[in-house]
């Protein structure tokens, strides 16, 4: 079903992405070895990476980096890692292969058996450079997919692993294991690539790229009507014109306004409220570390889109001068994190419509 909340796992719940699938196919069955897929938060980039990886038979790793998110550790790297191992065991019946490969490493250690099958590969022992290498030995084709890979930068540093390192390696010397790579915050996301750093590990590499655009308002309408239809809700076409004009064409608010409109029985203007607060959460910790970011928000909202219109705002905002390189260093940072866009001739915009509608409705 559209509205089901979760990632699309399968090409029969992902709609109006045949496209991209087709890209992601061609990266699987061609020769590249490194994909990078781009998208701002709620696109669709894990639903379009799951149901293509389910579609081709190549057996992958799913890692979700964001799942390091509190907890910054090798340790924990290395527990969703033999999680993953452990579901491609079961998954892709590459239990003999895992086998394999933990009577040749030490400190990488097997248990169970058919949908029992576990593995556990020891943080402090194992270099995941070998990890991979034996894996590499024993498929002919094997997939490492990293979903908000920006996250993998944090972990370097002293007692850290550099993960950019490892991929390096992978891309050098392991031939038969692809890796694909997502993020929602471009900018950091080249950070951890070294797309322009040329001491980066990974700089210089030929990647694929593919980036995920919103709906365009036809799509975003055509998306609602069936997904109402499908919940047998009967919506009728103003308030899915209004929906539209108020989501744009990201299709995880589209979702987010199915689900809760067609089956939790929420009410419209509700809902636009519900997904505000969920916004302002999500931005705390952001909007915690510089003033500047939420009055920069507010001024792009407000329609001052170039950066001098932008600083005149702050200054206004604050009472007081401020020193241009502060607002500039604020509003990269912004574009970096990928919650502002900068359009051509030197003109930005807030990307997410919900942060727009936020930043313009309300003075703190
Ligand atoms: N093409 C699609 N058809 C139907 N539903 C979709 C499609 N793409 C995404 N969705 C839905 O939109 C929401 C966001 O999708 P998903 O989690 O894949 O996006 P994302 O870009 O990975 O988001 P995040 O940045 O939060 O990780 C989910 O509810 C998902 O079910
Ligand atoms: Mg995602």
């Amino acid at each position: 079903m559209l509205f089901d909340p979760g990632p699309k796992e399968s090409r029969a719940d992902l709609f109006g992405r045949d496209e991209e699938l087709g890209e992601v196919d061609r990266f699987l069955k061609g020769p590249s070895r490194l994909l990078v897929i781009y998208g701002i938060r709620r696109i669709g980039k894990t639903s379009v990476l799951k149901a293509a990886l389910n579609e081709s038979d190549i057996p992958y790793c799913y890692i979700d980096a964001k799942g390091l998110e509190g907890d910054l550790s090798v340790r924990r790297l290395y527990g969703l890692i033999s999680r993953c191992l452990g579901e491609v065991g079961v998954r892709f019946r590459l239990e003999g292969v895992l086998r394999r490969v933990a009577r040749s490493l030490r400190g990488v250690h097997v248990f169970g058996s058919g949908v029992d099958f576990s593995i556990d590969v020891e943080w402090n022992r194992v270099h995941l450079t070998d990890l991979l290498g034996k894996i590499s030995d024993n498929v002919d084709k094997f997939v490492l997919a990293i979903d908000e890979a920006q996250w993998l930068r944090l972990l370097r540093g002293h007692g850290k692993v550099n993960m950019a390192l490892v991929l390096a390696y992978v891309y050098d010397n392991l031939s038969n294991i692809k890796v694909i790579l997502t993020g929602s915050e471009v900018g950091l996301l080249h950070d951890f690539i070294g797309f322009n750093n040329p001491r980066s590990p990974l700089y210089g590499r030929v990647m694929d790229e593919l980036t995920l655009k919103p709906f365009d308002r036809n799509r975003s309408m055509e998306f609602l009507r069936l997904g109402f239809r499908q919940c047998g809700v009967d919506v009728g076409e103003d308030e899915i014109a209004e929906v539209v004009d108020r989501l744009d064409g990201v299709v995880g608010w589209l979702t987010y306004y199915g689900y809760m409109r067609a089956i939790k029985g929420v009410k419209p203007v509700e809902i636009y409220n519900e997904a505000l607060a969920l916004i302002d959460n999500e931005l705390k910790s952001l909007l915690g570390r510089s003033r500047y970011y939420e009055l920069i928000l507010e001024a792009l909202a407000r329609g001052r889109s170039r950066f001098s219109e932008v600083r005149d705002y702050v200054s206004t905002r604050l009472g007081r001068y401020v020193q241009p390189t502060e607002v500039s260093r604020s509003l990269n940072n912004l574009v970096k994190l990928g919650v502002v866009r900068r359009s051509s001739h030197g003109v930005y915009e807030v990307v997410d419509p919900m942060v727009k509608a936020m930043f313009g409705q309300q003075v703190k």
